[in-house]
C-alpha cells in the first residue's frame, strides 16, 4: 500500500524524541540504526524525500539535492554547524536548511572547559600514570600544569557558544579577550563585571593567549584559520583549544608545532579528516583527544533531537518557527 504521507529521508537514526516526533507526520526511510550511512546509500534513498534529516557526518551536496527531486522542502540537520550542506545549491532549488542552535551551546561550553582543564593540568598523564602503577607517590614536581587564574583567555568566534565558554572564564580567575566577525559585542551583552575586551585582528589574539579556544564556523575563510605562522604567533606556553570544527585547524602544523615543543598542550574534539587524525598526535603526551563529543549529553541530544525534528515538520508544512541558515525564494 503506498503512503499519502510525505517522505523524510533519516541518515541515521537519532535520539528520542526525534522519531516519534518524525513519524507523526511522515513515513520515515533511510538509515534507521545507529550506524554511519554510505554516500551511496543517501543517494539512492533520497529520491522523492520532502525532507531530508541528516547528521554533521553526512555530504549532503548538490548531487543529493537534485537525486531527492522538486518536491524537497527542507534539510534538517541535527547539528549547529552546516558546513556538511551546499548552502547554495539547496536555496537555489528552493530547499531549506536548518539547524540546531542554542539547545547545545551549554553542554559545548561545559566540554570545552573540560578540555582546558584537562590540557592545562595534564589530567590525561596523571590518569595513565595511576592506572599503570606506577605512581610513587607524591612529589613536589610531578605533572606540573598550567595555571589558569589571572591568564587570558582568547575566543575566536564570540557567538553563543564562545559567549558561552567566555561567562565559565570568571570562574576560573580569567580575563577574556575575542575576535567576532561581526565587531565588538554590545554591552549589554557582556554580563556585569565580566572583563572581555575585543581584538581588533586575530594577530592580537594570538599573542596575548594564554589558552586560545575556536568557535568560528567553518567557512572558506575560516578553513586554516590556525595554521604553522598562526601557531608561531602564540605563546610558547599558550594551550589551543579547537571544539568547532576540524579543518579550522591546520593539524600538520599544529603537530609540528607540538613537537618543536611550542605550546603547552592542545585539547582537541574535532579533527581535519575527521574521523581520522593525524599520524603523530595520538603519540604525544600534551594533546587531549576527543572524539567529537561536544554536545554529546542525554539531554542536550534530546534538546537536538526534537528540534531536528520540529524543523523538519515546519519546514514540509511552511511553519515559520523553523531555525533556517537561508532563506529560497518562495
Ligand atoms: C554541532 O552541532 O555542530 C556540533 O559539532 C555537534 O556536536
Amino acid at each position: 500500500m503506498t503512503s499519502h504521507r510525505p517522505m523524510a529521508f533519516v541518515t541515521r537514526l537519532l535520539p528520542e524524541p526525534g522519531p516519534s516526533l518524525l513519524g507523526e507526520v511522515f513515513d520515515l526511510q533511510g538509515n534507521l540504526e545507529d550506524r554511519p550511512i554510505m554516500p551511496w546509500e543517501i543517494l539512492a534513498g533520497v529520491p522523492g524525500a520532502s525532507a531530508i534529516i541528516s547528521t554533521l557526518a553526512d555530504r549532503i551536496d548538490a548531487a543529493v539535492l537534485a537525486a531527492a527531486g522538486a518536491q524537497l522542502r527542507v534539510v534538517s540537520n541535527f547539528a549547529v554547524g552546516f558546513d556538511n550542506i551546499d548552502v547554495a545549491a539547496a536555496t537555489e532549488r528552493g530547499v531549506l536548511v536548518t539547524t540546531t542552535p542554542d539547545v547545545l551551546t551549554e553542554a559545548t561550553a561545559e566540554l570545552t572547559w573540560a578540555l582546558i582543564l584537562a590540557a592545562a593540568r595534564r589530567v590525561l598523564e596523571g590518569d595513565a600514570l595511576v592506572r599503570s602503577g606506577k605512581f610513587t607517590g607524591w612529589s613536589p614536581s610531578l605533572l606540573l600544569g598550567k595555571e589558569l587564574t589571572g591568564g587570558i583567555l582568547g575566543i575566536a568566534g564570540m557567538g553563543r557558544i564562545g559567549s558561552a565558554v567566555a561567562r565559565r572564564a570568571a570562574g576560573f580567575g580569567m580575563r577574556v579577550l575575542y575576535t567576532r566577525r561581526s565587531g565588538p559585542l554590545p554591552p549589554e551583552a557582556i554580563p556585569a563585571g565580566a572583563q572581555w575586551d575585543f581584538a581588533t585582528d586575530l594577530h592580537g589574539l594570538l599573542v596575548s593567549s594564554d589558552v586560545l579556544s575556536l568557535h568560528v564556523p567553518l567557512r572558506p575563510d575560516t578553513r586554516h584559520l590556525i595554521g604553522a605562522q598562526e601557531l608561531a604567533a602564540m605563546k610558547p606556553d599558550a594551550i589551543l583549544i579547537n571544539a568547532a570544527r576540524g579543518p579550522v585547524v591546520d593539524e600538520a602544523a599544529l603537530l609540528a608545532s607540538l613537537r618543536r615543543g611550542h605550546l603547552f598542550a592542545a585539547g582537541l574534539d574535532v579533527y581535519e579528516n575527521e574521523p581520522q587524525i593525524a599520524p603523530g598526535l595520538e603519540g604525544l603526551p600534551n594533546v587531549v583527544l576527543l572524539p567529537h563529543v561536544g554536545s554529546a549529553t542525554v539531554a542536550t541530544r534530546r534538546k537536538m533531537a526534537e528540534l531536528t525534528a520540529r524543523n523538519a515538520i515546519g519546514g514540509v508544512c511552511g511553519l515559520p518557527t523553523v531555525h533556517a541558515v537561508n532563506r529560497p525564494p518562495s
